[in-house]
């Protein structure tokens, strides 16, 4: 953060999963797959669903109580309320709003963010901005997806890859010592079409045809999301350490967006961080979007990986296309 700014730092953290969890077992009966084929190519063993009932704001309410007693804090003193999300509720209302009643957040503005599975750095970016300005002393920051509604079933190519799940952070003022150092934010639209929802939306309302023709489930070219993966997570990790003043060798824990385990290492590869400081939880979750870099990020605290002190760095990338990248000083 630049001179004379107030420096923003995480509270608090909070993460729900939903019960039901999908085997690469499970899914060698509903589509031609094999475990040893999504281990091999992906990391993943195992992906958590979301309950016939629960929607994305019921995973992100649950992410956000949590995170809100881990910080100590009540849902009154919430001032800005931000999730990211590209399974909303509905399109409208935001999920925002529906999680900001859930929790009874009654001072809390709240709006949704879109950035694909860089949505919770994007939100974190922009949270810390609103205290750094002084528009905001709380606010909290979710990732929530439940890509389930959204993916084809029948679809190899997708299904396998993701999961369901939320995480939420409350950011608050922090120490200029301690707190988010940097943050970078980028987008290339011309590959917007690599890794989309075709229908739902103004460009092509949702009709007959459209669920005939499956253009309500995500559609995506692997192997070139795979090729933009790997160029950004790793350029944009070096970018954000050189940003913070940092160097690499000053990173004590890097936190990737879990989509797959080949592009995860291949980050850390980039960046010239050894895997034993690299956090992977793609195996139990698969790639749950925006929820998951809060999910990596509490896991490591569970893991008491999260000493104070530590610099960390989280990367990502995701739909839009976008990417996005924060230090920060725990
Ligand atoms: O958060 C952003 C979301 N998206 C991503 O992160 C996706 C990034 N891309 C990837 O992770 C990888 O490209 C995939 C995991 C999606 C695919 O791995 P790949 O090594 O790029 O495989 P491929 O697409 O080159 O496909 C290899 C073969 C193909 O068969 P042929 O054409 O060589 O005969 C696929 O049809 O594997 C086949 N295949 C499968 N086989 C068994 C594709 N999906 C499956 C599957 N099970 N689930």
């Amino acid at each position: 953060m630049p001179e004379g700014c107030r420096c923003a730092g995480i509270a608090g953290l909070g993460i729900y999963v939903p019960e039901r969890v999908l085997t690469n077992q499970d899914l060698e009966k509903m589509v031609d797959t094999s475990d040893a084929w999504i281990r091999e190519r992906t990391g993943i063993r195992e992906r958590r669903i979301a309950a016939p009932e629960e929607a994305t704001s019921d995973l992100a309410a649950a992410a956000a109580r949590a995170a809100l007693a881990d910080a100590g804090i009540t849902a009154g003193e919430v001032d800005l309320i931000i999730v990211a999300t590209a399974t909303p509720d509905t399109l409208f209302p935001a999920t925002a709003c529906l999680v900001q009643e859930k929790l009874g957040a009654d001072r809390a503005g709240a709006f949704d963010l879109l950035a694909g599975c860089s949505g919770f750095i994007y939100a974190l970016a922009c949270g810390a901005q609103f205290i750094a300005g002084g528009a905001a002393d709380t606010v909290l920051v979710v990732g929530a997806e439940t890509l389930s509604r959204i993916v084809n079933w029948e679809d190899r190519n997708t299904c396998v890859l993701f999961g369901d799940g939320a995480g939420a952070a409350v950011l608050r003022p922090a120490p200029r010592e301690k707190g988010i150092l940097a943050t970078l934010l980028g987008s290339d639209g011309s590959g917007g079409t690599l890794l989309q929802l075709p229908a739902g939306g103004s460009r092509l309302p949702a009709s007959q045809r459209t669920v005939q023709e499956n253009l309500h489930y995500i559609q995506m070219n692997g192997r070139e999301i795979f090729k933009f993966a790997v160029r950004v997570m790793g350029d944009a990790a070096l970018e954000v350490v050189r940003k913070a003043g940092l160097s690499p060798e000053q990173i004590d824990l890097f936190i990737p967006h879990q989509a797959n385990i080949r592009i995860i290492d291949a980050a850390a590869r980039r960046l010239g961080v050894p895997m034993e400081k690299v956090v992977v939880n793609v195996d139990r979750y698969g790639n749950t979007s925006a929820a998951s870099v809060p999910l990596a990020l509490a896991d490591a605290r569970d893991a008491g990986r999260l000493c104070r002190g530590a610099n960390i760095v989280m990367v990502a990338f995701g739909a839009g296309l976008t990417w996005a990248a924060a230090a920060v000083r725990w």
